[in-house]
């Protein structure tokens, strides 16, 4: 089928990268690795069939919980794959954008994660955000203490505040909504990944292990994405109705 509709903003939770390993009786962190190059194709897939944005989890604030050497690792490998990549990202002009809390980060990731937003600031491609140390919970908590005291500065009257007002004050900011959330892995849940952002995604759980999501997975979640009807509340005959419209 071919894809009539791109999503214009695509969220995937990377999902399965420990198991897959384990399964094959390696250590975790070389699932990461892998997971690692299952991302760079992705990102040249999405940004080769014009998708607008597309937001990766890379690392939960929960995920500081696991061990030392494992998170070290997964760092380590941030980085690296950024600059290894860098070139190429360079050429298919993808604009780096980083969302989280970039504090918790040790300050060569910062550095690390600085100069390539700032390289890429002005490409027109792919918009892909990073979410590193990102918990939507805590995003939703930070935006609250902004808007507080904005009020209390004068800049916003309490009456005015409103959902666009919310959304500038949130990491995403510059993001338009989630259009199509994909979590690999089997697991159905958001992990506290972009709640407030998907509260209209379409929703789609693959059981593949992120680093067996193949480029062909990709196109057929996207298929998937094609067939849906998103309401909005509407009837389907009111959706029918406008699309025949036009
Ligand atoms: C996702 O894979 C990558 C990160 C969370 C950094 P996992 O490491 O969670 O893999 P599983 O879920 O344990 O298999
Ligand atoms: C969510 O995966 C975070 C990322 C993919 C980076 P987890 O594997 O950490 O999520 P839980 O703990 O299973 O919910
Ligand atoms: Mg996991």
């Amino acid at each position: 089928m071919p894809l009539t509709e791109l999503p214009r903003h695509v969220a995937i939770i990377m999902d399965g990268n420990g198991r897959w390993a384990e399964k094959i009786g390696k250590p975790r962190t070389y699932g990461h690795h892998k997971g690692v190059d299952r991302a760079v194709e992705i990102v040249q897939e999405a940004s080769d069939l014009g998708i607008d944005y597309l937001t990766l989890f890379a690392f939960s604030k929960d995920n500081w919980k696991r061990p030392e050497n494992e998170i070290s690792i997964i760092m380590n490998l941030m980085v690296d794959s950024l600059k290894t990549e860098f070139q190429r990202i360079v050429d298919s002009q993808v604009k780096i954008n980083v969302i989280g809390n970039l504090n918790d980060l040790s300050e060569e990731i910062q550095n690390a994660l600085e100069d390539i937003t700032q390289s890429t600031a002005n490409h027109k491609g792919l918009q892909l955000t990073l979410a590193i140390s990102y918990e939507s919970r805590e995003e939703i908590t930070e935006a609250t203490r902004l808007i507080i005291q904005k009020v209390l500065d004068g800049v916003h009257k309490m009456e005015d505040i409103n959902q666009d007002i919310i959304n500038q004050n949130l990491y995403t900011a510059s993001l338009p909504y989630v259009d199509f959330l994909i979590r690999t892995s089997g697991e159905h849940r958001l992990s506290n990944f972009l709640l407030w952002q998907s509260g209209y995604a379409e929703l789609l759980f693959d059981d593949k292990l992120w680093p067996d999501f193949s480029k062909q997975d990709f196109h057929k979640a996207l298929n998937e994405y094609n067939s849906r009807e998103r309401r909005y509340g509407k009837t389907s005959h009111q959706i029918k109705q406008k699309v025949f419209a036009v």
